[in-house]
């Protein structure tokens, strides 16, 4: 009760729903309207007194602070954002919104009942045996992965997994990694920290063309869902790139972001199936649930296994338990599933409204990659540049990013916006839907 008065005072203060030098009432007035007893309405006031929020004079009453504490001056780059932009169109999340808040709560409070006191120490650097055993088993059903529990590392999301396996394979003498020529440019960085160098291979509407691999230690893919473009991998190609590292002793990192979402047939089944020992099979929690979790896992050959867990266990030890028991009792009792049906078919109704929408005020775009994932590209008509595109969006209070955000190459491309239609909360994806056809519908400005 304290501590939720606490915040709810804090939070009016930050705010400025309670201004500064604004008298708050005594502490025998609140807890007769709270209904709570006195001591802890004073205690709450003694404790932001403490931390700068509040004031109290002997004689005077209890007052909000006319200086803010430092901590509250500081507006989060997040936080900055929010103000700026009504709507977010932009692709990497999913409906922040609709975590599943009350089977989260109850698969944690199972997971909690019921684990080993020794749960709560340190643990196996590959992760909790509960975690790897249940989604060794949901990802041989649901992506076709050849997953067995001690091949599997979890780690903090895609970004600290791909952070491992770079350091790996440069102390095991790698010199070189090849990503698509379209991709997150957070993960160029990763390979230059690890003092790797990187190559590029262009993409076409097949997918990264891996006949041009030449010369590298390992190749980073999004085959099931190439990030940003969109398509998937072709099968002539899935075979021919593990030919190549078969026949090259080069690694596959697949980057399986958001393989469970495809709409208009199956899921194509991961790659790593393929050739185990020669794929390293990466997912992440990131789309399936939220991307705040920070839960991601790694599927290895035997070879990499030690070496891995080694790393992991250099950079964190392990990966908070509580979230790895929460999030293997949700898949074990079926939660996840049933989240990851629900989120489908929701994305999905987005994806066709996104759809009709832009097919009704702009017919002459076109809109690609929308058999799966989060995101669409959308090519510009021309006269449009990205950036005055996504300038215009932002004095409407719409972020939006061009596809040049996450080129690698000196080759150009039509100009094109990558537009995550899933990460609106539904009670804004009409508005952010309708600026986006005002933004389109603006003629473009010369220069
Ligand atoms: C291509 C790609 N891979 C992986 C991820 C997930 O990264 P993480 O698991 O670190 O959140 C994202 C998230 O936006 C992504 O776009």
């Amino acid at each position: 009760m304290r501590a939720a008065l606490e915040n709810a005072l804090r939070e009016a203060v930050r705010t400025g729903r309670l201004p500064p030098a604004a008298r708050l009432p005594s502490s025998r007035a609140l807890s007769e309207d709270l209904q709570i007893a006195r001591n802890t309405v004073a205690e709450a006031y003694a404790q932001l007194v403490g931390e700068g929020w509040l004031v109290a004079k002997q004689g005077s009453g209890t007052h909000v602070a006319g200086q803010v504490p430092a901590t509250r001056q500081v507006a989060s780059p997040a936080a900055a954002e929010v103000t700026r932009f009504r709507y977010d169109l932009r692709a990497g999340s999913p409906d922040l919104s609709s975590f599943p808040r009350s089977e989260w709560l109850s698969a944690a409070r199972r997971a909690l009942v019921g684990a080993p006191a020794e749960a709560f120490g340190y643990t196996d650097p590959r992760g909790r045996p509960e975690l790897r055993a249940a989604l060794a088993g949901y990802l041989a059903r649901a992506r076709g992965v050849r997953a067995a529990p001690e091949r599997i590392v979890i780690c903090s999301g895609f970004t600290q997994s791909f952070g491992l396996l770079c350091q790996v394979l440069r102390a095991r003498g790698a010199t070189s990694l090849t990503t698509e020529a379209y991709g997150l440019s957070s993960n160029h960085d990763t390979v230059t920290a690890a003092g790797m160098g990187v190559q590029t291979l262009r993409v076409d509407e097949r997918g990264a063309l891996v006949e041009e691999l030449t010369y590298t230690d390992a190749a980073l893919l999004t085959p099931a869902h190439q990030f940003p473009l969109g398509q998937a991998l072709a099968a002539a190609r899935r075979t021919q790139v593990i030919q190549w590292a078969v026949a090259t002793a080069g690694l596959v990192i697949e980057d399986d972001y958001d393989g469970e979402f495809r709409y208009d047939r199956q899921p194509v089944g991961a790659l790593q199936s393929l050739a185990p020992e020669h794929v390293v099979y990466a997912g992440t929690a990131s789309k399936t649930l939220a991307p705040g979790l920070r839960l991601g896992w790694l599927v290895l050959p035997a070879h990499l296994i030690d070496d891995v867990a080694a790393a992991k266990a250099a950079a964190d030890r392990h990966t908070s338990v509580l979230d790895q028991l929460t999030l293997a009792e949700l898949i074990s009792c079926g939660g996840y599933d049933r989240h990851v049906r629900r989120r489908r078919l929701a994305y999905r109704r987005r994806r066709d409204r996104f759809v009709a929408e832009l097919h009704r005020h702009a017919p002459q775009l076109r809109v690609l990659g929308i058999a799966a994932g989060l995101h669409a590209l959308l090519q510009l008509p021309q006269g449009h540049t990205e950036n005055e595109v996504v300038a215009r969006a932002a004095r409407r209070g719409l972020a939006i990013e061009g596809l040049n955000a996450y080129r690698h190459t000196d080759q150009p491309h039509q100009p094109a916006l990558v537009i995550g239609y899933a990460s609106p909360p539904d009670h804004a994806f009409t508005g952010a839907l309708a600026r986006l056809v005002a933004v389109l519908d603006d003629p473009p400005r010369p220069g």
